[in-house]
């Protein structure tokens, strides 16, 4: 089932996007293909290059099942696979940007996105401006005529602001500049961004795809305008990744349906109940009423996952730290979407324009799949040390 059977549920769609078995002798999964040469049958075929696999790095069985299965969620005409959810996001730059060109990029953008932007991009001539999380149409002031791309990323790092991405899509593309989006937070099961007018959607595998914090991957989905350039750009970067990774992220999918489910329901559960605990100033999470950006998360999308912030009420770091070192069950750890809880300090101090003010020091919770009664036990520990000092 790939590229059709939209009109399905998404987990029949998550179980068998993809392969087909009847390719490979009935089984239900794809052969992890180890490939760098493929043979062809004879010179004319070899000169022509006219054969569906022509070497390891322009794909293999195994990328092409995880390529369609991301298509058939995102509505996209073509994925890359590439080695990392930071490759995700500066392979479709360096494809699409060049000397000369004006990049927008949200400022409460993923910090390692931000450092390629500020460091490479600009060592090759691109210029680099960062715009406000809430720009909305407002993003058609601060298109220029050498605008290439603006680049969202929507619920924010850390500060989980929402962006009006429909308002953004609009004005960028009356103006002909391309728009990405990073969605590893909604997944394509809660936001399509090439419904709202996204050309370009990255996802950072190694989360919710995956799922189990033992793979790092990413994918690159395209609209039919945007598709043969990125693929063309990922064949000259040569930054195909390693079969078994592949395969690992696309046994995820399988899954990430219902897992995305009880992350979803314990997430928001420990978010609200958190909203009423002494020590806690404010609880960052966009499916929550009280959160200013709630009706444009509901307006555009159909699910929250397991991440969000909570700032404490007054301190700075000491407290910060008390809260973080008195938990025993959340790991302190960076990424996210796993089955396991995580907690990490924010640092906002690369922000130059969505950074507050907040009323204490900011922390981000990763729920896990644990039981919600034992990680607000945990969370309280952490409350009350940080509230003790
Ligand atoms: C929003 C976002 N995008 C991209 C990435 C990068 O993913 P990876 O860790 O696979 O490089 C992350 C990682 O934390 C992320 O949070």
């Amino acid at each position: 089932m790939a590229k059709d059977g939209s009109e399905m549920g998404i987990n029949t769609r998550l179980a068998h996007s993809g392969n087909n078995p009847r390719d490979y002798f009935g089984f239900v999964n794809p052969p992890v293909v180890h490939a760098s040469t493929v043979l062809y049958p004879d010179a004319a075929s070899m000169a022509a290059r006219s054969q569906k696999y022509t070497y390891g790095t322009r794909g293999t069985p195994t990328t092409d099942a995880l390529a369609l299965a991301v298509d058939a969620l995102e509505g996209s005409a073509g994925t890359i696979v590439v080695p990392s959810g930071l490759a995700a996001v500066t392979i479709p730059l360096l494809t699409f940007v060049s000397a000369g060109d004006h990049l927008l990029l949200v400022d409460s953008v993923y910090h390692p996105t931000r450092n390629f932007a500020d460091t490479m991009l600009k060592r090759l001539g691109v210029e680099v401006e960062y715009y406000d999380p809430h720009v909305g149409a407002g993003i058609a002031a601060l298109i220029k005529p050498n605008t290439k791309v603006v680049f969202t990323e929507s619920p924010a790092s850390n500060t989980f602001e929402v962006q009006d991405i429909p308002a953004i899509a609009k004005a960028a593309r009356a103006a002909g500049a391309i728009v990405m989006m990073d969605n590893t937070w909604a997944t394509p099961l809660y936001f399509k961004p090439l419904d709202h007018g996204v050309d370009i959607s990255i996802h950072a595998a190694t989360k919710y795809p995956a799922g189990h914090s033992d793979v790092v991957l990413g994918t690159v989905s395209a609209n039919e305008a945007c598709w043969k350039q990125l693929y063309e750009g990922f064949c000259t970067l040569g930054c195909c990744s390693g079969p078994d990774d592949v395969y690992q992220v696309l046994r995820g999918l399988r899954t990430m349906g219902v897992r995305l489910e009880h992350h979803q329901k314990s997430a928001l559960a420990i978010a609200a109940w958190l909203e009423g605990q002494p020590g806690v100033a404010r609880v960052l999470h966009p499916a929550l009423p009280s959160h200013p950006d709630y009706a444009l998360w509901k307006r555009d999308f159909c699910g929250s996952s397991g991440i969000f912030s909570v700032v404490l009420e007054g301190g700075g770091q000491r407290q910060q730290h008390a809260f973080l070192d008195a938990l025993k069950i959340f790991g302190l750890g960076y990424s996210w979407g796993g089955y396991e809880s995580l907690a990490v300090p924010v640092f906002l101090g690369d922000r130059k324009i969505a950074k507050g003010p907040y009323d204490g020091p900011l922390i981000r919770l990763q729920i896990g799949l644990e039981d919600v009664e034992d990680l607000k036990a945990d969370i309280m520990r952490g409350l009350e040390a940080a509230t003790a000092i």
